[in-house]
């Protein structure tokens, strides 16, 4: 059994052939980092419109690296949401298209949920109940899983995600777009201890996120400090900076692991391949005595091999007869269903 997953969400087009055992035969990426960059973030209408532009040859690499015919595809996937849906729409025409023509089921995928799903590819047993924080450029949510595709909200961010917050600063900073992997690298060098930031505190008992008071903060230090681009202190304050925004993700994790007892902690999202998020993440699950599942780098930046595990996942559970699994009336969705 083979299938073919897309992946148009945001700014990759990307294509994965999978095995049925989810062995990953292909996952190509095209980044459109370079187009862009000079705007310091994603432009949406650009975005859909490379997209249209690279579907085709990123579906072809991804068939030929994989060395399977698109006739021997049984099963096709693609992310419905969430997602800029001008970018949604060109994968989701282009799945539709291929399904409906080699009269193959089509499977409608949570882009979320299938960053959470990159961790099973690299790590078949892992351990249920299990508290999953996924953190990108879009979204930054911690899920409770009792068991396999139950997907339980406990908590997202109120306004910014944190990956887009490091963008931000970036940005501001004229450091380059994306801006997480910049900061980090310009951060290495640098004391977290030389600038304060405060952490938001939530009035209520929620598992909620808040970013945008930490870019706030960030950006009074910068006018506050006449911070620039060739500044001897910007190492100093992007790791102050950095750690700021990895310590407010692992505050919320701790309070819900302390509440809701996983048997693992799984963490996923883009902004999942900063190395001073893995390393803490993995000290802090050490401390609850937790497993913790980090995703290769490559998995945790937006790909279609996540997407195809999750529709492997749901394929398995059809058969179960749990889950109705394939449309054809597929639609996008901007936002994270609540
Ligand atoms: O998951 P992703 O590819 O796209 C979304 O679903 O949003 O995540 C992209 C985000 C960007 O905000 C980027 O700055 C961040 O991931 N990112 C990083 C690193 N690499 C990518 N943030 C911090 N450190 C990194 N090394
Ligand atoms: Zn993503």
């Amino acid at each position: 059994m083979h299938l073919l997953a897309i992946e148009t969400s945001c700014d990759e087009t990307a294509a994965a052939v999978l095995r049925g055992d989810a062995a990953v035969l292909s996952n190509v990426v095209l980044s459109q980092d370079e187009i862009h960059a000079p705007y310091g973030g994603v432009v949406p209408e650009l975005a859909s419109r490379q997209h249209i532009k690279s579907i085709g040859f990123v579906v072809h690499d991804s068939l030929a690296g994989a060395g399977v015919a698109l006739e021997d595809i049984d099963h096709f996937a693609v992310t419905q949401g969430p997602g800029l849906v001008g970018s949604l729409l060109v994968g989701l025409s282009f799945a539709k298209g291929l399904a409906y023509y080699h009269k193959k089921p089509l499977i409608g995928i949570d882009h979320v949920q299938a960053h959470i799903q990159a961790a099973f590819l690299e790590h078949k047993d892992i351990p249920f109940p299990i508290l999953a924080l996924i953190v990108s450029g879009g979204h930054t949510s911690l899920f409770f899983l009792k068991k396999s595709l139950s997907f339980e909200l406990l908590g997202r961010t109120r306004d910014d995600a944190a990956g887009e917050a490091l963008d931000k600063i970036a940005k501001f900073l004229e450091l380059g777009y994306p801006g997480g992997p910049v900061i980090q690298k310009l951060a290495e060098p640098g004391d977290p201890g030389r600038f304060e930031f405060a952490l938001p505190r939530m009035s209520d008992r929620s598992l909620d996120f808040s970013f945008s008071g930490l870019k706030t903060a960030a950006l009074r230090i910068i006018r506050e400090h006449r911070l620039s681009k060739s500044d001897p202190r910007l190492p100093d304050f992007l790791a102050s900076f950095e750690s700021a925004v990895v310590r407010a993700l692992l505050d919320n994790l701790s309070r819900a692991a302390s509440r809701h007892d996983p048997a693992s902690v799984l963490l996923g999202g883009g902004v999942a391949r900063n190395r001073r998020l893995r390393t803490d993440f993995e000290r802090q699950a050490r401390r609850f005595g937790l497993a913790a599942y980090i995703p290769s780098p490559k998995l945790c930046t937006d790909n279609a091999a996540m997407v195809g595990a999750l529709a492997l996942t749901r394929i398995e559970h059809e058969k179960k007869g749990r889950e109705k699994a394939f449309f054809l009336d597929l639609d996008a969705y901007p936002r994270m269903p609540v």
